[in-house]
């Protein structure tokens, strides 16, 4: 069965995945506005403590299910108990539903930078002098266009899966995530040298305490994008650690691996602040949120920069495309993985190849919506809102992102401390040798503060899905 299923080669191998799965979009264009727009350094503060009483928790949580069952998301929770199942499958459905709408998103991205190497070798496909604003809403109202490149994102993560645990997914990773850091660093060297940057920094590092009592926003506001945006970029609450982790060695040390995917994480999203804010302000632009932030507005920020402009733009999209293919790859592992488990223990031989293929051409199919309806403009090949309310994006993005993971998160929590407990989690991380120094901690984090977090999130969730 270990053959079938495959296997990490190595810790760095598994650490690459595992930081690039969590390293996507959400650190890119979500964080640094988030971040700027609550309170700078307040939010941070709250960001960093909900990392350590959940992310941790629920990330060593996942890691452990995964690697003492060794298998993916639905078949560990069966193996833990057959009334957990359904959790399982609602971790698979939440990576159809993510990856649906991010595969879309990839697509822009993917657009962005073909555009900017365009702009850049002087060929016609170009940005041809077009303002940010009207070329990002020609492009959005072009339906082949957007469905194109949906599918150009999702052929490269299909075949990127395609290639399997150790030869698809790592060896990706393995260049791709310094690749990342390296491009990275050169768009922050460039962003905050710019004259007038310091204004960007002070948007998102200034201590503002005062966000707590403002009437806008305050203290709950904070805490709940700063908890959404937490899960979303660990790649928390779905099973996607769980199905990580169930390729992971015994050798290896789960605790470690637990506490440096979220260091790394952090700093990868405090490093794209670096990259993105300084910038935006030193041309006098004002930040937005959602995808108006990475599409017109650091659309206009590199045009602005000059001649240097195109080959920084190259570069930053680049640097976003990787980023989001290091998390879509990830998406698809669990749905694909549920397969190839589930074949394998009927006692036939998966193949991958064409289960990745089957599942990521359903996925493209679910997402067609999201790349046919403008994000809302009218004139949309398919005009139209979901239940008079949604546009697709932020429908998908309620119903996995804002309801189908933390209620994972939570169940995960409720098990690893009243159904596992802390002996037999212990036992399995302290295999082979390895230390289990958070035993104490994780044990009431998993039992009772982690949940009553969760659980709070949820109800602010649910309320503001049900439109309170
Ligand atoms: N963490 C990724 C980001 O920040 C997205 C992602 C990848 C994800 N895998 C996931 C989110 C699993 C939730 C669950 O962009």
């Amino acid at each position: 069965m270990e053959n079938n299923r495959g296997q990490w080669a190595s810790n760095f191998g598994f650490l690459m995945a595992a930081v690039g799965s969590a390293v996507g979009l959400g650190n890119i264009w979500g964080f640094p506005y988030k971040m700027g727009s609550n309170g700078g350094f307040a939010f941070l503060l709250i960001y960093l403590i909900l990392v350590v009483l959940c992310g941790f928790v629920v990330m060593l949580g996942e890691l452990t299910i995964g690697r003492m069952t060794g298998k993916s998301t639905v078949f560990a929770y069966t193996e833990l108990s057959k009334k957990y199942t359904w959790i399982g499958f609602m971790g698979v459905a939440s990576g159809f539903v993510i990856l649906a709408f991010y595969s879309v998103l990839g697509g822009f991205v993917t657009k962005y930078f073909i555009s900017f190497l365009g702009e850049f070798l002087k060929l016609p496909f170009g940005f041809n002098g077009a303002s940010s604003g009207d070329y990002f809403g020609a492009f959005i109202l072009n339906g082949p266009q957007t469905v194109i490149f949906h599918l150009i994102f999702m052929l490269f993560t299909i075949v990127i899966v395609m290639g399997g645990i150790s030869g698809g997914i790592e060896k990706f990773s393995k260049v791709a995530m310094p690749a990342l850091a390296v491009m990275l660093l050169i768009v922050i060297i460039r962003g905050i040298t710019l004259p007038g940057a310091g204004a960007g920094l002070a948007f998102m590092f200034k201590p503002d305490f005062s966000v707590f009592s403002n009437p806008e926003i305050g203290f709950w506001k904070v805490l709940r994008a700063a908890a959404g945006q937490m899960f979303f970029s660990l790649s928390l609450g779905m099973g996607c650690m769980i199905t990580y982790g169930s390729y992971l060695s015994k050798k290896e040390s789960l605790e470690r691996n637990a506490v440096i995917i979220p260091i790394a994480d952090t700093i990868f999203a405090l490093c794209a602040g670096l990259a993105v804010m300084p910038a935006v302000f030193a041309f006098g632009l004002e930040p937005t949120g959602g995808p108006s932030l990475l599409f017109v507005t650091l659309h206009e920020v590199f045009m602005s920069m000059g001649v240097i402009g195109p080959i920084f733009g190259m570069i930053f999209y680049l640097l976003v495309v990787i980023a989001a293919v290091t998390s879509s790859i990830s998406l698809l592992e669990v749905c694909t993985s549920y397969m190839v488990d589930r074949k394998t223990l009927k006692g036939e031989k998966p193949n991958r190849k064409r289960i990745a293929l089957i599942i990521g051409a359903i996925i493209f199919v679910i997402g067609l919506p999201v790349a046919l309806d403008g994000l809302g403009s009218p004139g949309a090949v398919m005009e139209g809102l979901v239940f008079g309310k949604w546009i697709w994006l932020d429908f998908y993005d309620l119903l996995s992102e804002g309801i189908m993971m933390p209620f994972g998160a939570l169940l995960m929590c409720l098990i690893m401390g009243w159904h596992i407990k802390m002996d037999r989690l212990g036992k399995e991380i302290c295999v082979d040798g390895n230390s289990f120094k958070s035993k104490g901690f994780i044990d009431i984090c998993a039992k009772f503060i982690t949940p009553i977090i969760m659980i709070f999130i949820l109800v602010t969730q649910v309320m503001s899905f049900f439109g309170a």
